[in-house]
């Protein structure tokens, strides 16, 4: 890693004109400073004591290394959450735990309404996809360049018992988003960023998930692309039902766009409120920000 990867803008990588450039160990450190005692019932409260999906008390990492410690996340039904915090805090490895994707030494993941809870921790991360609805929108890289549009949505489904299902699917999806139907014969590799990231997305929603766990929607997008994907994620949310959890290093539009934000540092939650508060936050502001 260059020196200037390891540096991280004071106001996120897209923060906007900030002078200040600080690295992510000062972040860290400074994070860890103004960190909150955060109980679980505050979280749940948050949920408005009915969550959906539920963390509770989660170690987990890699290997034999432990990266979370201590965990605890809650987020109601057609809620949105945004994971925030410095590089390496852990935010990306919280989505990976949900999906299956690292070791789990200790709690539980649950989804669920109400009392119908059920522990998804031992599942596989297929059967997370087709029986849980939980899906999992890889950052970048992860379309089919050499296919086209409507074979990568195609793929998307091939979970589904019969192919036709994912063709009906994937059809719901071109009626949807017409801007996609218009390029479904062209190669994925042909597509803008943000067209690309339209067809991650809706890659995903052919499989009609109820939660998606979205990592850096953002991330290598021009502005304009950006606001576009806040703007489907948005409708995701408030039209189709869907509750998202979300990792977005864009700290100031993660938490203009989420109901809920936490802000994570070296594998624990220091901070959580709503988005809007957590905006409003001097200590927020001055670390992720760039205010
Ligand atoms: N596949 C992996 N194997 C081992 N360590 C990993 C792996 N992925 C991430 N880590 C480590 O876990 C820590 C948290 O990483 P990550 O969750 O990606 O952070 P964030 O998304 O907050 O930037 C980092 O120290 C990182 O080096
Ligand atoms: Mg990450």
């Amino acid at each position: 890693m260059s020196e200037d990867d390891k540096k991280q803008r004071a106001g996120g990588y897209h923060g906007g004109a900030v002078e200040t450039v600080i690295s992510v160990e000062a972040v860290t450190a400074q994070a860890a400073a103004i960190a909150q005692d955060v109980s679980n019932e505050d979280l749940l409260n948050l949920a408005g004591n009915d969550p959906y999906l539920s963390i509770d008390n989660l170690n987990a990492g890699y290997g034999r290394m432990e990266i979370l410690h201590n965990i605890n996340l809650h987020v109601a039904r057609k809620q949105s959450l945004c994971l925030i915090g410095p590089n390496g805090a852990g935010k990306s490895t919280i989505l990976h735990a949900i999906f299956g994707f690292n070791d789990i030494f200790s709690g539980a993941i649950r989804i669920g309404d109400g009392a119908n809870k059920r522990e998804i921790g031992a599942m596989s991360p297929s059967s997370k996809l087709k029986e849980a609805g939980i899906a999992y929108i890889l950052q970048d890289k992860s379309v089919f360049p050499g296919m086209t549009v409507e074979e990568n949505l195609w793929m998307g489904g091939f979970l589904k018992d019969k192919p036709a299902e994912a063709k009906e699917a994937a059809e719901k999806v071109f009626d949807k988003y017409p801007r996609l139907a218009a390029r479904r014969k062209h190669q994925a590799k042909v597509l803008s960023g943000g067209e690309r990231r339209l067809l991650e997305i809706s890659r995903a929603l052919v499989m009609n998930p109820e939660i998606l766990l979205v990592d850096e929607p953002s991330i290598g997008l021009e502005p304009r692309f950006i606001d576009m994907v806040f703007d489907i994620l948005r409708d995701l949310q408030e039209v189709e039902g869907k509750t998202i959890l979300m990792v977005e290093q864009n700290a100031k539009k993660g938490l203009e766009f989420a109901d809920l934000g936490y802000v994570l540092v070296s594998g624990e939650v220091a901070i959580a409120g709503k988005g809007d508060d957590l905006l409003e936050n001097p200590d927020v502001g001055r670390l992720f920000l760039g205010g």
